[in-house]
């Protein structure tokens, strides 16, 4: 009896130091591999404070659903397992090469990958319409609210160090390059509008290949079923063709859609009907 009672103890002991060896080798790895990527060159533009500018600012913000996640002030939640969207004011309000870092790269203030701020979608926002983003958020007022401590549960740590996923600026190496970059004309400002917050979910080059977000959207070759009238009544009351409610892109556009300007929707619409056409040439 005694003999076994020992037996167990040591198998006990031994489990113990296995599952700790594993512990802190998934962090180790997890951590230089979220360590691993490289921040970018600070963002130098000023931040204009006129109204003009904040106006443009609000603009984006809304289309480009910050409120979704960070919260309907801005001022931040709690989302899912362990994913706390941070306040918006008062990040806009300090260092604007940190913010510009974790919009458009997925870099962290604190140098490290993030793992949930879909960053792929605002890679290609453009300087100006970041400045415009930082000057709006800094005459949002600072609510005080305190957030529940960020950290990766251990299922997606335990992932990442084994390679099976990837850090926002891993997906963000497969955001395609602008194709219209340069011109002004209505397919580009409607590519750059598609490329800047409808790839979020419909998939980074708009096919329904979306490497984020569990639920299906589909390629965006679907507009080519829309007449004008018809695209324009999805974005604006989230309606979609005969007249149906969707579960999830109906909200989407009545909440971030519904004020776009009627430029704004030609512009995309013009994109995304000759877009299927020009991905395989
Ligand atoms: C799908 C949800 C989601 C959306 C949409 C979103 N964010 Fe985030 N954001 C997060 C989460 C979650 C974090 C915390 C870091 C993490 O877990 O990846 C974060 C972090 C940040 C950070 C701070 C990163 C740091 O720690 O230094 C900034 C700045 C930021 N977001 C700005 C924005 C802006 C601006 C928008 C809109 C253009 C936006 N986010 C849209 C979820 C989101
Ligand atoms: C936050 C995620 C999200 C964003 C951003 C988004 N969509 Fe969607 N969209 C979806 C989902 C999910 C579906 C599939 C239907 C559903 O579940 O609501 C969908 C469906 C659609 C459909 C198919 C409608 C039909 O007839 O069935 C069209 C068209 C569409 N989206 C256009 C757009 C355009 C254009 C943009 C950018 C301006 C955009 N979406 C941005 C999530 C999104």
């Amino acid at each position: 009896m005694g003999q076994l009672l020992k037996w167990l103890a040591g198998m006990l002991i031994l489990a113990s130091l296995a599952c700790l060896a594993l512990a802190s080798w998934t962090y180790a790895r997890s951590e230089a591999y979220l360590r691993s990527f490289e921040r970018p060159p600070p963002f130098q533009l000023p931040i204009p404070d006129d109204e003009v500018t904040r106006a443009r600012g609000d603009h984006l913000v809304r289309t480009r659903g910050c409120r979704g996640c960070h919260g309907d002030d801005l001022n931040g939640q709690f989302m899912w397992g362990a994913a706390s969207a941070p306040g918006l004011p008062q990040l806009a309000r300090g260092s604007p090469a940190d913010f510009e870092a974790a919009l458009r790269h997925g870099i962290g203030a604190d140098g490290r990958a993030l793992y949930s701020m879909p960053s792929m979608g605002f890679l290609r926002l453009r300087d100006a319409d970041v400045a415009a983003i930082i000057a709006y958020l800094r005459s949002e007022p600072v609510i005080d609210r305190e957030l529940p401590r960020r950290s990766l549960p251990w299922a997606i740590r335990w992932d990442l160090a084994r390679g099976r996923d990837m850090a926002m600026p891993a997906v963000m190496n497969r955001v395609p390059p602008l194709r219209l970059e340069g011109e002004d004309s209505p397919l580009s400002r409607g590519e750059y509008f598609a490329m800047t917050t409808c790839n979020e979910c419909h998939g980074l080059t708009l096919q329904g290949d979306s490497a984020f977000g569990d639920e299906a959207a589909p390629s965006l070759a679907v507009v080519a079923g829309y007449d004008e009238k018809a695209f324009e009544q999805l974005l604006r009351t989230g309606k979609a063709l005969g007249d149906r409610e969707l579960p999830r892109m109906s909200r989407v556009a009545r909440r971030r859609f519904a004020t776009m300007t009627d430029a704004e929707i030609d512009d995309l619409y013009a994109f995304l009907r000759q877009w299927p056409a020009r991905t395989t040439d």
